[in-house]
């Protein structure tokens, strides 16, 4: 089963960032079948360093955007950015660890901050972006 579909409320039509909102939600969904899949840990081990480091990409890239165009929440934005990568990265330690397996809460959290936070947070510098001329 797919846990997050992409569909038009996921879409902001600026830029790179729809491509890389669709690579985040392909890579949720991607652990999320190894998870249901009972795949090994290598195999879950490297799919979560993947979207841990394309979520820091991402975010990187979203941030350069923001700072390049003056919009001006971006250090609240920043903040949930910190705070998610914070969170996924101690997920991916524990998990290499073996203190934390992947679970249906854990890849619910994933997909509900991720869909929240594009039709949220995301979607709050489109006008902004738009009206300096980004595509
Ligand atoms: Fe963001
Ligand atoms: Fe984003």
């Amino acid at each position: 089963m797919t846990l997050i579909q992409w569909d038009s409320r996921l879409a902001l039509n600026v830029g790179e960032i729809d491509t890389q909102h669709q690579k985040l939600v392909a890579m949720v969904n991607a652990l999320n079948a190894a998870m249901q899949q009972g795949k090994g840990k290598v195999a879950v081990g490297q799919i979560l360093d993947g979207l841990v480091s394309y979520t820091e990409y991402h975010f990187g890239a979203e941030e350069q955007l923001m700072d390049q165009f003056g919009y001006p929440e971006s250090p609240t934005h920043k903040t949930e950015h910190v705070a998610f990568v914070k969170k996924i990265g101690e997920f991916k330690e524990e998990y290499r660890q073996g203190r934390l397996g992947l679970s249906v809460g854990v890849m619910t959290f994933l997909s509900d901050w991720l869909r929240c936070h594009i039709m949220g947070t995301d979607k709050k510098y489109v006008p902004h972006l738009i009206a300096r001329g980004v595509r």
